[in-house]
C-alpha cells in the first residue's frame, strides 16, 4: 500500500482519543511524578504493587470515544517510568507480573476491535529506570546498547502479540538521535510486522505524521499532522488539576485542526481504578453531541485556505463549511469566493439561507439574531464545482478608488 492509501482512514477520521494511564495514576500528580520528585525506582515500584484497576472496563472507554465522535484511540503501553501495561519477556516491571496480574493492553486491543475502533500504541523510547538513558551512548556505550536492545524487543512484542495495530505513537526520543536509537532499523521491523501501520515522527525520523504538542500548527501542505492536547493541563491523572477546558474550546481546537488539514488527538487520564474522570466524560459527551449534528463539517474534510471574520472554514469537494464561532447577528460575509454558489443552508437544521454573490464576496442575509448553536454554527455553501479562492498576493488586492484625507493631502 502507498503511504497515501495507508493514511486515508486516518485523515478522514480527524479526531482520536489519547489515553495516558499507568501506575502514576496512584500518586495522581501526573505521569512525570517519578522524575519531578526524583523518586528512586525501588520506591516507585511500590505503586505497581497497588496498581490493580478494579473498575477497568476498556469497552466503556471505547463507548465513550464513540460517543465523543472519536475514530481511533492511542494508549500509553509504556510511558517514561518504564511500567509496561503489557506482558513482556524483557521486563518484570509490567502489569501482568505485578498486582494487576493481567495484560491490560490485550484487554484494550480486544475492546477496540469489538467496538470497531482503530487501535494505537503510544510507546516511550526512554525509560527512566535505565541509568544509561541519562549517561547516553557516548559515556555508557554498553548500557546504552542494552537499553536499545530492550526497546527494540518491546516494540517487536507490541507489533507481534496483539493482531493488527493501526498506529505506533513513539515518544521520548530526546535528546538522542535516530542513529542512537537505531530507529530506521526499528521502523523497518515494525513495518515488516504491521505493513499498514502509521508511525509518528517521534523516533527522530519523520515517518508518517507530525505531532505538534499542546498547540496547533499546520505542517506544510502534503505533510500529515496531528495536534495532541490535554483536556485540563495534565496527561496522566492529576487529582489537583481542575483547569478543564470548556466544550467550546475543544470544538474550536478540532475546527482549527480540520481547517488546517490536521487531526486532533485529545487526551484523557484515567484514574488508578481504570475509570475516566467524570469531568472528562462530560466534556467529551458534549463535543460528541455537537459532532452528531455537525460531523459532516469535520470528518473527511480538507485544509481550507480561507477564513471569515467569524471563524474558520473546512472544505470537502464542492462543499464549503463556514464555522461561525462568533455569531455576527443578521449578516455575514464570506470573502474570496471565485466560483458560483448554488445554495447556502444551516448544516444542523438544513434550513436554507438567503444569499447574494457580489464579486468574490458572498453575503448571507436575514440570519437569526442569535447563534443557532453557540458552540459553533456551521453554514454549508454548495458550489457547482470545486471552489476557487481568491489569492490576494498572487492575483492582487484591488482596493478601488481611494477616498479620505490621505488623498486630499
Ligand atoms: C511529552 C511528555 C509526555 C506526554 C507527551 C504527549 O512528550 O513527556 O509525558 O506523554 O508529551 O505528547
Amino acid at each position: 500500500m502507498t503511504r497515501e492509501a495507508r493514511l486515508q482512514w486516518w485523515q478522514e477520521a480527524r479526531f482520536g482519543m489519547f489515553i495516558h494511564w499507568g501506575v502514576y495514576a496512584i500518586p495522581a500528580r501526573g505521569e512525570w511524578v517519578m522524575y519531578q520528585e526524583h523518586i528512586p525506582h525501588e520506591e516507585y515500584a511500590r505503586f505497581a504493587k497497588e496498581f490493580n484497576p478494579s473498575k477497568f472496563d476498556p469497552d466503556a472507554w471505547v463507548r465513550l470515544a464513540r460517543e465523543a465522535g472519536m475514530r481511533y484511540m492511542v494508549l500509553t503501553t509504556r510511558h517514561h517510568d518504564g511500567f509496561s501495561l503489557f506482558d513482556s519477556q524483557v521486563s518484570d516491571f509490567t502489569a501482568p507480573k505485578t498486582a494487576a496480574k493481567r495484560d491490560l493492553v490485550r484487554a484494550y486491543v480486544e475492546a477496540c476491535h469489538r467496538g470497531g475502533m482503530r487501535v494505537g500504541f503510544y510507546y516511550s523510547l526512554l525509560d527512566w529506570r535505565y541509568g544509561a538513558y541519562f549517561r547516553g551512548p557516548q559515556k555508557d556505550p554498553e548500557g546504552w546498547a542494552n537499553l536499545v536492545e530492550y526497546v527494540h524487543a518491546q516494540v517487536r512484542e507490541l507489533c507481534t502479540n496483539y493482531g493488527k495495530i493501526d498506529i505506533l505513537w513513539y515518544d521520548g526520543g530526546w535528546p538522542y538521535t535516530a542513529e542512537d536509537w537505531r530507529s530506521a532499523e526499528l521502523n523497518a521491523m515494525v513495518r515488516s510486522l504491521q505493513p499498514d501501520i502509521l508511525i509518528n515522527n517521534r523516533s527522530q525520523l519523520p515517518e508518517d505524521f507530525d505531532t505538534p504538542e499542546q498547540h496547533i500548527h499546520a505542517s506544510p501542505p502534503g505533510r500529515p499532522w496531528e495536534a495532541c492536547m490535554t483536556l485540563n493541563n495534565s496527561w496522566g491523572y492529576n487529582a489537583a488539576d481542575d483547569a478543564w477546558k470548556p466544550p467550546k474550546q475543544v470544538i474550536t481546537h478540532l475546527v482549527q485542526c480540520a481547517s488546517g488539514g490536521g487531526n486532533l488527538l485529545l487526551n484523557v487520564g484515567p484514574k488508578a481504578d481504570g475509570t475516566i474522570p467524570p469531568e472528562s466524560e462530560r466534556i467529551l459527551r458534549q463535543v460528541g453531541e455537537w459532532l452528531g449534528r455537525n460531523g459532516g463539517a469535520i470528518y473527511g474534510t480538507e485544509r481550507c485556505p480561507i477564513s471569515t471574520s467569524t471563524g474558520l472554514c473546512t472544505l470537502k469537494g464542492h462543499t464549503l463549511y463556514v464555522h461561525v464561532l462568533r455569531w455576527p447577528g443578521k449578516e455575514l460575509v464570506v470573502p474570496r469566493l471565485m466560483s458560483k454558489v448554488l445554495s447556502v443552508s444551516l448544516l444542523a437544521e438544513g434550513k436554507p439561507i438567503k444569499f447574494e454573490q457580489k464579486g468574490d464576496r458572498l453575503f448571507l442575509r436575514d440570519l437569526p439574531g442569535r447563534a443557532p448553536d453557540p458552540l459553533d454554527t456551521v453554514i454549508v455553501v454548495e458550489f457547482a464545482e470545486e471552489p476557487r479562492f481568491l489569492d490576494y498576493f498572487a492575483e492582487g488586492w484591488e482596493p478601488g478608488p481611494a477616498v479620505g484625507p490621505s488623498e486630499e493631502g
